[in-house]
């Protein structure tokens, strides 16, 4: 059974027809083409997948798409402004925070959600809120870094 559902997708409304059992992680990659939204292990584990629904992180690999009719959507594009990275995504550069890059977007909005919610988190704080995400090029401790030197701009 197919639905039609509205979304607010980085600021711009979307109306789609979906199906009752259609994945959101599906609807952003296949349906409005996000690409930065990564699939891993489509089980609710890796948290790669993960996007901003209604500012709180989401694993979109198991939510409905019906599910979020009516919800504002962010990924990592959301958080790039009038065409300028984000203080927080330069970070990401500065520090290396990448290898493949695969899980950096679900990284930062993790991140931008945490320093949004606590600028002051310590380090050992962040390190427990991440650890449902997973780099598979190992790249943790340039990620703590980046977050950690990002925390002012969010004072
Ligand atoms: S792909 Fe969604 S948690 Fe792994
Ligand atoms: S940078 Fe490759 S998965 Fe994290």
């Amino acid at each position: 059974m197919s639905y039609k559902i509205n979304l607010k997708v980085n600021g711009q409304l979307k109306t789609l027809e979906v199906e009752d059992n259609e994945l959101l992680l599906d609807v952003l990659r296949e349906k409005l083409k996000i690409k930065s939204v990564k699939a891993g292990c489509w089980r609710g584990e890796c948290g790669i997948c993960t996007v901003l629904l209604n500012g709180l992180p989401v694993k979109s690999c198991i939510v409905l798409a019906v599910e979020a009719d009516g919800a504002e959507i962010t990924t990592v594009e959301g958080l790039i402004k009038n065409g300028e990275l984000s203080p927080l995504q330069k970070s990401f550069v500065e520090h290396g925070a990448m290898q493949c890059g695969f899980c950096t977007p679900a990284f930062t909005l993790v991140a931008h959600y945490l320093l949004t919610k606590n600028p002051d988190i310590t380090e050992e704080e962040l390190k427990q809120e991440l650890s449902g995400l997973t780099c598979r090029c190992g790249t943790y401790h340039q990620i703590i870094e980046a977050i950690l030197d990002a925390a002012k701009y969010y004072k």
